[in-house]
């Protein structure tokens, strides 16, 4: 005898995705807003998750912090704990104390699922903040404040997070979409031009595989962007959070269940990078090498004029980001982030290629002989010199 119970649940999330200036200033509701938004009760606490790096350069930010939740107390709730603050950068992701501190911190201030981490940082940063969140009482709700250009176009607006291990970048993580997302540019400004620019990458990409005028655009616009021209990143920055999470709404597939990836288009081989280089790559820089390298596999199979591919190349450069790094010329372990890829995926191996600027294509293989052609290429090129 046999029988059986089907099951169907449907979940359905929303969060918004906000742009202000001064989130902390004491005439800026947005937070308030927000953090109220969420019940008709009064009980709910707050764990802020910092950057420390984002504290080193604002010094009144714990303060400021401090304020306005003693301001807004009757209306969002209380601190229940100090702000936390944990290292910038990719070691919080790597340490697994860096994780632990965050759970402490949720269970010594009672963060319950009725109330929020409010994670503020870099991509890493909150990437750590969400798992904890994520997995803390089987979910707690956690709000981001992205405090880079990466983290305000790409990371902090999806509905990804997760921590190193076992060597390997976000082997451990979850899909949990935010409460809401805050990205306020006047954190951007005390930003070193590494990591101004390296965010530069991910709305290449996401240009190069969804939207050709977002890209010309970008190109246009490279010059004012290394100048640090507030506008024009502002500009990037919105449109690019937003292909993003339309992608994200859109896609069929928010959690990724399926192998079909197009935001993660030059991504196999960028993660195989920041391993292989200590994570001294920028997750930014190494995305830039990896659209490079998959532009030129692209060209060098037929897909894309190799005109083209020179076109990206030096988009890239004029934004001073690289397209090579000497790890590169150990091929054979570079290679194997495809299999890591395929294997971090599950099912089929799907990798994106482009056919021209804002359209990408699927490929389910990957000619190892040809893709090391791809390096030759770029370890060949003029433009190496420029990182
Ligand atoms: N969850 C996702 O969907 C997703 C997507 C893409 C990337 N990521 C992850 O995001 C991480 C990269 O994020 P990132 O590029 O923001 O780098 P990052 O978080 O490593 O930050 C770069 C550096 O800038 C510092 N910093 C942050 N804000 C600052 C500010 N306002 N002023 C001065 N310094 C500041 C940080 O402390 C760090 O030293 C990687 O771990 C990557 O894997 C996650
Ligand atoms: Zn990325």
């Amino acid at each position: 005898m046999r029988s059986s119970i089907h099951q169907v649940i449907s979940v359905g999330f929303q969060y918004d995705i906000h742009f202000t200036q001064g989130v902390f200033d004491l005439d800026n509701p947005l937070l308030a807003q927000v953090l109220q938004n969420a019940e008709e009760q009064r009980t709910q606490k707050l764990l802020f998750v910092v950057d420390s790096n984002v504290v080193k350069h604002h010094p009144g930010l714990m303060d400021a912090i401090g304020r306005f939740c003693r301001k807004h107390r009757s209306a969002i709730g209380e601190m229940s704990v100090e702000p936390l603050e944990i290292p910038g950068g990719e070691v919080c992701k790597n340490e697994p104390n860096h994780l632990q501190s965050v759970y402490e911190a949720i269970e010594r201030g009672g963060i319950c699922r009725h109330s929020f981490v409010i994670a503020i940082g870099g991509g890493a940063v909150l990437d750590v903040a969400g798992y904890a969140a994520a997995t803390a009482h089987r979910g707690v709700r956690h709000v981001r404040i992205p405090t880079t250009v990466l983290s305000q176009n790409d990371s902090g607006v999806g509905v990804k997070n997760g921590v190193n291990l076992l060597g390997k970048k976000n082997f451990l993580g979850a899909f949990a979409p935010p409460w809401a997302v805050i990205n306020d540019e006047t954190f951007l400004t005390t930003l070193n031009q590494r990591d101004w620019l390296a965010g530069v990458s991910e709305a290449i990409k996401v240009g190069l595989v969804k939207d050709g005028e977002f890209f010309r655009i970008l190109r246009q616009n490279a010059g004012r962007l290394v100048a640090r021209d507030i506008d024009a990143m502002r500009q990037l920055i919105r449109r690019c959070a937003e292909l993003h999470a339309n992608h994200i709404s859109s896609s069929g597939d928010p959690f990724e269940t399926g192998s079909s990836r197009p935001l993660d288009f030059g991504h196999w081989a960028a993660h195989k990078l920041e391993q292989m280089t200590n994570f001294t790559l920028r997750h930014g820089e190494a995305v830039a090498i990896g659209i490079a390298l998959d532009t030129t596999y692209s060209a060098l199979i037929g897909s894309l004029k190799m005109s083209d591919a020179e076109i990206v190349h030096d988009c890239i450069a004029s934004v001073a980001l690289p397209v090579y790094h000497q790890a590169m010329t150990d091929v054979s372990t570079l290679l194997q982030g495809v299999e890591d890829f395929r294997e971090h995926l599950g099912g089929r191996l799907t990798i994106t290629m482009l056919r021209r600027f804002g359209e990408g294509y699927e490929v389910h293989e990957i000619d190892r002989d040809i893709m090391k052609q791809a390096v030759g290429v770029l370890a060949e090129s003029r433009l190496k010199a420029v990182f």
